[in-house]
Formats: C-alpha cells, structure tokens, sequence
C-alpha cells in the first residue's frame, strides 16, 4: 500500500475514487462544495433528493460526477459536525475502507483529513487515517490453500488537503501512521499464527532475523543458561513441554548507549493449556493468543526501527508453551526465582507471572528509564474491563499518567487499577515466600502484585492485555494492541529527549 499526501482540488484529480464528507444533516465540507461547485449542484441535488443525510458511518457511491476526472466519488456521512471526535472519526474512516473495497478502486484520494475532529490536529488524523487503512486490508490467509475471493483492489492512497498544512508535520505523521500499522501488521501475524508454527523457537529465530534486517542485537539465552541464572520460576513453566524454552533478547540502540533504555517485557507463552491445572475444551485454541504480549514488543520495535526514533529501547521476551506433561510441575511445586524468592505454584495456570518475574529481575541488568511489561496475564481483566481497554497497573504516578496519555493519542485504550498493598496479603503461603495466585477477588491486581515483588530496583508498569490483544467469535483474529500505545509513549519520549548526543 502505497500513500502520499496531496494538496489539490478534488474536482480535478485523476483516480478511481475520490472521498468527501457530508456533515449531518445535508451539510457539505469544504471538498464536498469544490465538487458540487465544479459539477454545477450535482451533489447537493442528490442530497436534497433525500439519498444522504449524512449520519456517521453512511456512504453513497456515486459514479460519472459531472466535471470531475476521477471514476467515483464516495460520499462518506460525518454525523453531526459538533460530535465529531476521535473515536467516531476513525469509525467513519472504517466505513469509508469498507465501502471502497466493494468497488473496484485501486488508488483512492480521501480528503477527510481537513474536517475538523474535536482536540485533534490533522496530524493526529493522517496518522490515524493511515493506520485504519492498514487496518482495513489486513488478513491472515497465508495457511489456506485458497485465497478468499474478494476484490480489494486497494494499493494507493492519497490523503489530501485543499487547504494548505505544514507539509514536513504531515509527512512525519504520514510515516508515524505507516511504521506503527507495519509494527501492528507483525503482532497480528504472529498472534494468528498457530501454535504449532509460532513456538518458542519460532519466536527466538524471528528475532534474530530481525537483528539481522534492521541491524539489531538479538540474544537467546537457552535453558542451560537460564539454569545458570537461577531461573527457576520461568524454566518450572517448561518442564510440560517438549519444546524448549527461549529467553529472548532484542536490542535498539536509537541514541548513545550510555543513555538508559525504556524496557519493554512481553509474556511469550506459546500456548497455555494451563498445565496440570488444564484449561476447559471449549476455545482453549485461543490460548495460541498468549504470546500476543510477546508479539507486540516485536510489533512496536519494528515501529520504532522503521522511524529510526532516537531512543534505547531492549525488548526481553520469555518465550515457553505451558504443557501438562509427565515432567510438569504439580500444584504444591516450590520453586526459586533468579531473585531468590521463593514461590509455592498453587495453580500451574497462573502461569505467565511465573515466566514474567525472571524476566523482569534479568532487566535490572540494563538499569532501565522505566520497564512495561505487556502480558495477556488474566481472565479477571478482561471481565473487570472487557475488550475496550487494556489493564494498566504501575507503582510509578507518572509513568501511570504518561501511558493513559498515550493510550489516549493512540486511540488504543487503557484503564488504571490500583496497586495497594492492602492486596499483597492475598498472596501469602504458608510454605514459600509467596503463592502464585490469590484468589478469585481482584485477580488481576493480584497478578500485578505478584510482578510487584519483582520490580522494586526501577519505575515499573504493566499492561494486562488479556481482553484487548485479540477478538474471538466471527472475526476471531489478534488486534495488534497495545502497539499504536506503546509507540505513542516512546515516540513522545524520544521527542522530550532533545537531539541525539554525539559521542
Ligand atoms: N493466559 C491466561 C489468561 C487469559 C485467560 C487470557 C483468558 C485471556 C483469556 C493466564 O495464563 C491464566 O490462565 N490466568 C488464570 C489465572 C488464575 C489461575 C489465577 C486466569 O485468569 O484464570
Ligand atoms: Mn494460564
Ligand atoms: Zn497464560
């Protein structure tokens, strides 16, 4: 797919389909007059026949617009011009994609960019215009002998302007838009991949070949080395499996290595059968999702490397399947963290912090600005938030403030739970120094009270994407979230960091 940004009148462009909009109720937007303007009222006239009223969402296609060049021209219903904001913005964009793949259009000029979304500038409206039409040809068809039919002709798309923008800020945007689809299109693909493709080593090969494409540091530290290491919890994780688990690093150096890097830690649970402690049949094949944490640290590296962002960022990604096999571990299992506390598993399904904590004590090492961890950790999240917002949790205030920030921008939404301590005690064994699980209340506070005792030596948060990372039912496929969040907060950051220091 191919864009560019245009600042021309709609009247005269050569393309298969030229997009305006239409306010509610009969409104036309300043593209939508140059062209009834230029076809002498032809627009306004079907508009006045009663065709359009201009609610969000609708379309009309109309073709051989009287003076125009272009093969067709979609109009594309605003709603009212006063409740126009982000979210019904990119709906709208949505429905627009939608409607355009039913033609046969293959370069399209869209000039919805200019109509005014509440707080928000026309680059927040490119980049996310770019993003929704990533968004709208994206599919996971690679395994099926047979491609679906369907037209999709899409490959180029032109944003345009009839007004005149700075024209530097909209081609960053434009680019801010591309590399974070192309980091959201790499977590999807390895979210859909099935878990006997997407494994363990999988994962470790894919990031070395990265290393390899944009000049990276890829790591893999095996088993023998983890054993090394102390780590105890995450290797209890694999002892199920037949395949062997990775701890895998990836490294950007964006800036002067001396500077601290931003941290990202992404659970890479292959599959989670959920142990001895097995999961139900029914739709347990979408716990080949529990990498997604994994697959978006992939994901929003690539969307960074694309932009070459002046930033360090170390990507640590614990990468096991969750098995019930002979050597497994059992309920009552006590194991060793490489922090030496100790864990009594009372539930071998509560298996992602076990992997998480290891991995998490190893980013001391790197004297982090701050670690996320991204984690599709509880089933209690997705019922405390559904699958609108991503569970944020942090024992930092303004890393917490920062994120939802961010989370905002993106369109890619979180929600804060506390972290108090009066939580903790959920967590007490009487045989270790902590239990795996702490009861069925607040469950996904108990979790992140868990990885709590782990990140003590720096400004910490976690992300419990667990309700947001994938959808299921009809459109069952991965999401690409949190990557449009988590490329906002460092892309903000980078921008507050000032010019690269030279060494
Ligand atoms: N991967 C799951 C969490 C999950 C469940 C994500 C359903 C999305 C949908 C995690 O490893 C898990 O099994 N968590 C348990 C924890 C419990 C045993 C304390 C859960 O949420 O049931
Ligand atoms: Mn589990
Ligand atoms: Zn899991």
């Amino acid at each position: 797919m191919k864009f560019s940004i245009k600042n021309e009148n709609p009247g005269k462009q050569r393309s298969d389909c030229v997009v305006v909009g239409i306010f509610e109720t009969r409104v036309l937007t300043k593209a939508a007059k140059t062209l009834d303007k230029n076809a002498n009222g032809y627009i306004s006239g079907i508009l006045n026949n009663g065709d359009m009223e201009g609610k969000a969402g609708s379309t009309l296609l109309l073709h051989n617009v009287p003076n125009t060049i272009c093969r067709r021209v979609l109009l594309v219903g605003l709603g009212k011009k006063s409740e126009l904001r982000d979210r019904e913005y990119r709906n709208v964009v949505q429905a627009a994609f939608k409607a355009i793949h039913k033609t046969g259009a293959s370069d399209v000029i869209l000039f919805l960019t200019e109509d005014p979304v509440k707080n928000r500038e026309i680059t927040w409206k490119i980049s996310h215009t770019v993003i929704m039409a990533m968004e709208s040809v994206y599919r996971s068809d690679q395994l099926k002998s047979k491609h679906e039919d369907d037209k999709r002709h899409l490959r180029k798309i032109a944003l345009s302007m009839t007004s005149r923008a700075d024209s530097a800020v909209c081609e960053k945007a434009l680019q801010w838009g591309i590399a974070t689809a192309h980091g959201m299109n790499l977590t999807k693909d390895l979210g859909n991949l099935p878990p006997n493709v997407c494994t363990p080593t999988y994962l470790a090969e894919l990031a070395k070949n990265m290393a390899k494409t944009y000049k990276l540091k890829a790591t893999v530290l095996e088993q023998k080395d983890m054993e090394k290491l102390g780590m105890g919890s995450l290797l209890s994780v694999a002892r199920g499996s037949s395949q062997p688990a990775k701890l895998i690093i990836l490294e950007y150096w964006g800036r002067n290595k001396k500077e601290k890097p931003f941290v990202l830690v992404g659970k890479g649970v292959t599959f989670d059968t959920g142990g001895i402690s097995l999961k139900p049949a029914a739709e347990m094949d979408e716990m080949k999702y529990d990498m997604c944490g994994a697959a978006s640290v992939f994901g929003t590296i690539t969307a960074i490397v694309q932009m070459r962002l002046p930033i360090n960022v170390v990507g640590i990604i614990p990468a096991t399947e969750n098995m019930p096999g002979g050597n497994a571990t059992k309920p009552g299992d006590i194991v060793t963290s490489m922090s030496g506390q100790t864990i009594e598993i009372l539930n071998t399904d509560a298996e992602g912090r076990l992997i998480l904590c290891d991995a998490l004590t190893y980013a001391e090492r790197y004297e982090p600005e701050v670690v996320i961890d991204i984690a599709t950790l509880t089933g209690a999240c997705v019922i405390a938030l559904g699958h609108i917002a991503s569970g944020l949790l942090s024992n930092d205030e303004e890393l917490a403030m920062e994120l939802l920030k961010a989370s905002e921008q993106a369109a890619d939404r979180a929600w804060r739970l506390p972290l108090w301590d009066d939580y903790q005690e959920q967590l007490r064994s009487n045989f270790a120094d902590m239990a795996n699980i702490g009861g069925r209340a607040a469950g996904t506070i108990t979790a992140s009270c868990f990885l709590s005792r782990f990140t003590k030596k720096y400004r910490w948060a976690h992300l419990d994407i667990a309700g947001t990372a994938w959808e299921s039912g009809k459109k069952k496929g991965a999401t690409g979230r949190p990557v449009p969040l988590l490329t906002q907060f460092l892309t903000t950051r980078a921008a507050k960091k000032g010019p690269i220091i030279k060494t």
